[in-house]
């Protein structure tokens, strides 16, 4: 094992795959180009996609490598533990119809012996086990068994683990082979294997074998060819070959680190050591995600309400709220953009060249968010100083949420404010609140889906974001004029009437429910956000535009699957629905169908 820096190691993957006649290429702007499917480049054949599909031949041939800058915000809010990024360079090389499996993994296998120097008894596999009349890949295992890898650390495994793509809805993909390194460590139990998260397996390639197409009605057809598709995390692997600790104690970070260090001066005996340390890797990876974005090439994100731009507003206002644990003063942002510019300037010229504009943005959008964060704290302090005028040392649930709600105070602030006070938090209080608010909200509304919610339990909950899937899931079978008409549901099942002409065949509605239940098996986030109808219109959202909605609506996006106005309330990710069953499809009036279903138990 080689200690490498970020540098030597970019270099040493893309000659070694010129040395195998790859071409390198440039890596693409990480905001892409004619994908409406998904707001950042989220993998490195991401921009290859018309070439993957065949539909041209690319310009430099059919080996190609390259380093590439993606964004993955699906994830933002797990950000802050050891191993969470938004913004990682992934190392890949392609085949476009060339080589194909024996290539791929003995390259791959000879580049983790001979160039990163692991020991072929530290290396683990894992190959797609064969599923839904897509055979299991024999072929990838005999080669691994061919390159000395015993059949033990071999491991079979389902969809869910070794397939991989498409990037958004459609596109092309195929099952994969992971690579994964022993760390030595003990197996943290009898199932431990490639994948569990115990931190004894560390997956540090993937090797895609590209032969399906996902077509629009959710079906995996054949793509007439072979692509080979792989992927190497440059962050991870260097934090592997040093031995660091975590990504954020590599060279790469080492400096955005220095600089937040520098910056802070945090109150003695103030914020726990748990909460900086969150705090500085929230700010180090948001930061640097939102440099690069701000800084690509093609540009034109900027912070905002919407898609792309909402993103990366959450993302600058999330290290601005985290600066404030650590005692760093306003006008950071710009401060962390120059230093995360001078650490990767001679891989990404971009960076440079683009940070005039974006030291502006910076500072328009943390000069916006201090106000109102500055005017939470104002109230705060008139709250605290009444409290205490009172001899009382706890701020109500109601009090707690009018910060959260009125002045976008997060009650985490308030607890640390409240902490250096001595005073306390009625959290339960802010949660009921909270609730209460959320419940009013919905039956205020005049979002026509209410009348269909007889209660807010749990099930009922699971069984409201099954319509939304539902919803797409139709269609994507059927086509965009089958559209919601109503919507009932009851603790035991859901009721959907929608636009269509005649009776859906049985094909179409094993289809259909595949597609739900593949998306529950994915486990997509839910999230929410507060926009304007104009906005989520514009956006593509659906909604019953019929209906009156107030200036402010809730738009709910289940990944890049479902974007609809409705009031909810959702679950916040669709695995909680379990599994997805249709009872039954029959006619409830003239071209309109209804569709009754039920959803699963959690196991
Ligand atoms: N596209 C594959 C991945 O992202 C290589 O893992």
């Amino acid at each position: 094992m080689k200690n490498l820096t970020a540098d030597e190691l970019r270099e040493m993957y893309l000659s070694f795959f010129e040395s195998k006649g790859h071409v390198r290429i440039p890596g693409a702007s990480v905001i892409p180009e004619n994908d409406p499917t998904v707001l950042f480049t989220t993998a490195g054949m991401h921009p290859l996609v018309p070439y993957l599909m065949g539909q041209m031949p690319h310009p430099a041939g059919t080996r190609l490598t390259d380093v590439q800058k993606c964004v993955r915000t699906g994830d933002i809010d797990a950000v802050g533990d050891s191993a969470h990024l938004t913004f990682f360079e992934m190392l890949g090389n392609w085949s476009l119809n060339d080589y194909f499996k024996k290539e791929a993994i003995s390259w791959s296998f000879e580049f983790l012996t001979t160039k990163l120097g692991f020991s072929p008894d530290q290396i683990s596999v894992t190959v797609f086990k064969g599923e839904d009349g897509i055979p299991a890949d024999d072929e990838a295992a005999a080669i691994w068994r061919s390159l000395g890898i015993p059949d033990e650390r071999i491991y079979r495994l389902p969809r869910e683990d070794n397939w991989w793509g498409p990037a958004g809805t459609t596109g092309p993909c195929g099952p994969d082979t992971e690579m994964f390194i022993d760390t030595g460590k003990e197996k943290c139990g009898p199932d431990c294997r490639p994948g569990c998260h115990c931190g004894k397996f560390i997956e540090i390639w993937n090797d895609v074998f590209m032969q399906y197409n996902k077509n629009e009605k959710g079906e995996f057809e054949p793509l007439g060819r072979h692509n080979v598709d792989t992927g190497m995390g440059v962050e991870r692997t260097v934090c592997m070959m040093s031995g660091a600790a975590t990504v954020y104690d590599t060279e790469i970070f080492a400096p955005i680190m220095a600089k937040i260090d520098e910056l802070s001066s945090p109150e003695p005996g103030g914020v726990d050591p748990e909460t900086a340390l969150r705090a500085r890797r929230i700010i180090a990876d948001h930061m640097r995600t939102a440099t690069f974005i701000l800084c690509d090439p093609r540009g034109g994100v900027k912070p905002g309400n919407i898609g792309a731009n909402y993103v990366l507003r959450r993302l600058i206002r999330r290290a601005v709220r985290y600066s404030r644990f650590l005692g760093i003063a306003p006008g950071f942002t710009v401060k962390l953009a120059e230093t995360i510019c001078a650490k990767y300037k001679h891989v990404y010229p971009e960076l440079e060249a683009n940070l005039p504009s974006c030291r502006a943005d910076l500072e328009a959008e943390e000069a916006r968010f201090n106000q109102t964060l500055d005017k939470g704290a104002a109230m705060f302090a008139k709250v605290a100083e009444q409290l205490k005028a009172h001899g009382q040392t706890q701020i109500s649930g109601k009090t707690a949420f009018k910060l959260y709600d009125t002045f976008g105070y997060p009650l985490e602030m308030t607890l640390e404010l409240a902490k250096e006070q001595g005073l306390e938090v009625d959290v339960a209080g802010f949660e009921e609140a909270n609730r209460k608010h959320q419940e009013l909200s919905r039956t205020t509304s005049a979002g026509s889906f209410k009348a269909g919610l007889q209660d807010n339990s749990a099930v009922v909950t699971r069984m409201h974001t099954a319509t939304h899937l539902l919803h797409a899931a139709l269609h994507r079978v059927l086509g965009p004029t089958a559209n919601q008409k109503g919507s009932n549901i009851t603790p035991e099942r859901l009721r959907f009437d929608f636009t269509w002409p005649e009776k859906m065949t049985d094909e179409q509605l094993k289809a259909t429910e595949e597609l739900v239940n593949q998306w529950i098996r994915e486990a997509i986030p839910v999230t929410k956000k507060m926009t304007t109808v104009e906005e989520a219109k514009a956006e593509g959202a659906m909604a019953l535009f019929g209906s009156k909605y107030g200036d402010q609506v809730s738009l709910y996006s289940i990944g890049d699957i479902s974007k609809e106005i409705c009031c909810g309330p959702h679950v916040e990710n669709t695995s909680e629905l379990g599994s997805f069953k249709i009872q039954k499809e029959q006619s409830s009036s003239a071209g309109v169908r209804r569709i009754k279903a039920v959803i699963g138990n959690l196991s």
